[in-house]
C-alpha cells in the first residue's frame, strides 16, 4: 500500500515537471452564427469575450441553447468562429486545426470504443500519434492511476459503471497531455450520487494536474461547487464572470439573480417613488435611490427574509414545509398574486394563517425593462 502511494506521488511529480505548465485561454469578441437552408440566422455565441486564467477550473453555466457547447467547440477548433479570436497564452489558435491545439475533450456520453478495453481506449490517442508502445502503456497506466481506474485496465466499457466510464473518458482526454481540458456536461448521464462523487474526482484531477479546464453545465449547483470562477451565459451573451459566491451574492442583472439559487429568488414588482422603494400595499421598504420614478423588480433570496417584529414586509403564512435543518414558509403579501418563499430557522413554530413581518437586510432592485441591477 505504502509503495503504491509512493509510485503515484512520483508519477504526479513527473507529470507536473514534464507537462502541464498551465496556460491562459482568452476569447476575444467571439461570435458564431449558424444559418439554415432558408437563410434564417441563429447567433449561438454573441461577441463573447472572456479570459480564463491559467490553471483554473471555470464553469460555463447557462440554460439549454444558450451557446455553451458551441463555445466549447469553438475553443476545441471543431467549429470555426464567424468573428473574433481565440488565444492559448500568447498564441493565436483561431485558425489552427483541432489536433494541433492540444486540447482534451470529454463529452456527456463518454464516447468510449465499446470493443476496446479500458487500456486500449486510453492508449488510442497515443497510437494515433505513433508513440512507441512501451511508452504509451506507461503513460496510459499513469493516467488510469490518476483517475483511480488503474485496476480496471482489462475491462470493456460495458463492464464498468457510468462513473468509471466517465473516468476512462477523462483519462483518454488527458493522456496526450493537453494544454486545455474541455468538459461538456460530463456528469449528466450519472445518477445523483455518482454525479457528486465524479465531480469531486474531476476537481481533484484538475488540482493535481493544474490543467486549465472549462466545465460546461446547466446545473448551477454543480458549477458553484466545482469552479474557481463561473461564467454565466444567456442567449449567446456573457452575463457575468466571478467567483461562485460573488455571482450568487452580487448578481449583475435579473437573469443571473434568477438563474442562481435553489430555492429560487423571490421576485416581485414594486415602484421607485421619490427615491423610495414602495411595495404595492404602499409600504416603503428602503430609501435612497437616485434613479427616476419607475416600476422595478425586487429580488429577495429566501434566506434574506428575516422574521422580525420591526419588519416592513407584512405577509400571511400559506404553507409551512420542513426541509431538514430549516423550515421553508410560503407567504402571501397583500397586493401580490404569487407567493414568496422564506427560509426560517427551526427555533420557533410557524403556523398556517399566521401573520409575520419580514425584515429585509439585503435585497436587490432591478430595472424592469433591461434587468440591470440598481442595488
Ligand atoms: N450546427 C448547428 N446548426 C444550427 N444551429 C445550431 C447548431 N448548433 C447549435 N445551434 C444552435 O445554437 C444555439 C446554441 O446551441 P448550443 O448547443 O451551443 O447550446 P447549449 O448551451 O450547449 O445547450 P444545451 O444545454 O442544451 O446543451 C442553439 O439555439 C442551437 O439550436
Ligand atoms: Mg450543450
Amino acid at each position: 500500500m505504502e509503495k503504491k502511494k509512493e509510485e503515484i506521488f512520483e508519477n504526479s511529480d513527473e507529470r507536473q515537471r514534464t507537462v502541464h505548465h498551465s496556460i491562459e485561454v482568452r476569447l476575444e469578441n467571439l461570435t458564431k452564427e449558424f444559418s439554415n437552408k432558408s437563410g434564417k440566422v441563429t447567433v449561438a455565441v454573441n461577441d463573447f469575450s472572456v479570459t480564463i486564467p491559467a490553471g483554473k477550473l471555470i464553469g460555463l453555466l447557462g440554460p439549454s441553447g444558450c451557446g455553451k457547447s458551441t463555445t466549447l467547440y469553438l475553443i476545441a477548433g471543431l467549429l470555426k468562429p464567424t468573428a473574433g479570436s481565440i488565444y492559448f497564452g500568447d498564441e493565436d489558435v483561431t485558425n489552427m486545426p483541432p489536433e494541433k491545439r492540444g486540447i482534451g475533450l470529454v463529452f456527456q456520453n463518454y464516447a468510449l470504443y465499446p470493443h476496446m478495453t479500458v487500456k486500449q481506449n486510453i492508449m488510442f490517442p497515443l497510437e494515433n500519434m505513433k508513440m512507441p508502445r512501451e511508452e504509451a502503456l506507461a503513460l496510459a497506466q499513469e493516467m488510469a492511476e490518476l483517475v483511480h481506474i488503474g485496476d480496471l485496465m482489462d475491462r470493456k466499457p460495458n463492464q464498468l459503471s457510468g462513473g468509471q466510464q466517465q473516468r476512462v473518458a477523462i483519462a483518454r482526454a488527458l493522456v496526450k497531455r493537453p494544454r486545455v481540458l474541455l468538459l461538456d456536461e460530463p456528469l449528466s448521464n450519472l445518477d445523483a450520487r455518482l454525479r457528486l462523487q465524479t465531480r469531486e474526482e474531476i476537481r481533484r484531477i484538475q488540482r493535481e494536474t493544474g490543467i486549465t479546464t472549462i466545465f460546461v453545465t446547466h446545473d448551477q449547483e454543480e458549477a458553484m461547487s466545482i469552479s474557481d470562477e463561473i461564467v454565466v451565459m444567456n442567449l449567446g451573451l456573457k452575463q457575468q464572470m466571478d467567483r461562485p459566491q460573488a455571482v450568487y451574492e452580487e448578481p449583475i442583472n435579473l437573469f443571473v439573480a434568477k438563474f442562481l439559487g435553489n430555492p429560487p429568488i423571490n421576485i416581485f414588482e414594486a415602484n421607485l417613488v421619490g427615491g423610495k422603494l414602495v411595495m404595492k400595499d404602499g409600504e416603503v421598504i428602503v430609501e435612497g435611490f437616485t434613479q427616476e420614478d419607475q416600476e422595478v423588480y425586487v429580488g429577495l433570496r429566501p434566506e434574506y427574509l428575516r422574521v422580525s417584529e420591526k419588519g416592513n414586509i407584512t405577509a400571511r403564512i400559506d404553507l409551512v414545509e420542513h426541509i431538514g435543518r430549516d423550515t421553508m414558509i410560503l407567504c402571501e403579501i397583500e397586493g401580490y398574486d404569487h407567493l414568496i418563499r422564506a427560509i426560517v430557522p427551526n427555533d420557533r413554530i410557524f403556523e398556517t394563517g399566521e401573520i409575520v413581518k419580514f425584515d429585509c437586510t439585503k435585497l436587490f432592485v432591478f430595472n424592469a425593462e433591461t434587468g440591470e441591477r440598481y442595488r
